[in-house]
């Protein structure tokens, strides 16, 4: 199967189909960074995230990080979302916030090897923070079951959580759906 067959059977499945379905789906493709080469797109500065598709009630971003890149806490505004590791690894940090003292506690820590999925929380309570921790690049798939337009990150100068708009650094118009 080529990889544009393989990202369409992705993308149809989530939009008509159970998480049960399409989870096993993108265990099934078993993709690789062969099928992404056109949504690849390397910085020095920071990971970039780039828009694979996004439909009214879901969203398939590209993220490619450097060696060492990190995503800073945030949350994921309570959306519902899957990680697949195309290539290398990553360190995810989870943390549960203090309703009342807003304080983050980290609740573990796990590593996430290639062709691993890591579920992420829809407890709007919940952050994490994700590192590169392959020797050389890593890239991941991230598959929202709501497209995230904001979300709270965690801002080291102010010492709390900030609400940001997300962007893609890069897209192609033909991906809206
Ligand atoms: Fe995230």
């Amino acid at each position: 199967m080529d990889s544009r067959t393989k990202i369409n059977k992705l993308i149809d499945c989530v939009s008509t189909c159970e998480a049960e379905e399409y989870l096993s789906l993108l265990k099934e493709l078993n993709f690789s960074t062969a099928d992404f080469l056109e949504y690849i797109n390397f910085s020095q500065e920071k990971y970039t995230r780039s828009c694979v598709a996004k439909g009214d009630d879901f969203e398939l971003i590209l993220l490619c990080w450097e060696k060492g890149q990190k995503a800073p806490i945030h949350g994921h505004d309570g959306s519902e979302g899957w990680i697949y590791v195309v290539q290398g690894n990553f360190e995810e940090k989870r943390y549960i916030e203090n309703p009342k003292t807003k304080r983050l506690n980290q609740k573990f820590k796990v590593r996430i090897g290639e062709k691993e999925i890591c579920y992420t929380s829809t407890n709007k309570n919940e952050f994490h923070s994700i590192q590169n921790l392959n020797d050389g690049r890593s890239i991941s798939l991230h598959l929202y079951k709501c497209p995230i337009e904001k979300c709270k990150v965690f801002d080291e100068k102010a010492g709390e959580m900030i609400e940001r708009n997300l962007k893609y650094d890069f897209k192609n118009e033909a991906v809206f759906l």
